[in-house]
């Protein structure tokens, strides 16, 4: 019980300091690890399509071809790559090491928090805001 209040304690701690999904941080990250792909407004345009042989989405349609829900999970996973039950086999790099330096707990489209790299909140959180 007292474990659970200290990580209780911790994770509001850290939430109070702003380590809240940061969407300008996502941004940044997306223009520097993933438009060379995806294209800099995400719509699968980068310029690495061309020696793509599966094309980069267009994530900008991530909500709209899930019932208009912004998929967290998914979008999550796909980025951090670590969940070996969800291993794609496809051509994106898998960012979970590179990004794991820091943690964020952000809610899932289920309202359940889940936790993950602040630079992976960051880039949800982003990619949340350009979705048509
Ligand atoms: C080398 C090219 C490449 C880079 C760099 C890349 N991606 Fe991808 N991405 C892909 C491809 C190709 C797919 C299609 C699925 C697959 O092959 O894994 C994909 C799929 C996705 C999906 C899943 C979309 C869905 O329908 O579920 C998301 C989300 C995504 N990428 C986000 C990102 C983010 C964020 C970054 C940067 C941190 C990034 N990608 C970097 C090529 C790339």
């Amino acid at each position: 019980m007292r474990a659970l209040w200290i990580a209780a304690a911790t994770l509001a701690a850290g939430v109070a300091q702003a380590e809240v999904p940061d969407a300008n941080a996502g941004e940044w990250y997306f223009a520097r690890y993933c438009a060379a792909c995806h294209g800099m407004e995400a719509r699968g345009d980068g310029p690495m399509q061309e020696i793509l042989t599966v094309q980069a989405p267009d994530l900008t349609q991530l909500s709209a071809s899930n019932g208009g829900v912004f998929p967290v999970i998914r979008v999550v996973r796909q980025i951090d790559g670590r969940d070996p039950m969800l291993a794609h086999g496809g051509e994106m790099p898998l960012f979970g090491e590179l990004f794991s330096f820091s943690d964020a707990a952000i809610p899932a489209e289920t309202g359940q928090p889940i936790v993950t790299a602040q630079p992976i909140a960051d880039l949800a959180a982003w990619l949340e805001s350009v979705q048509e």
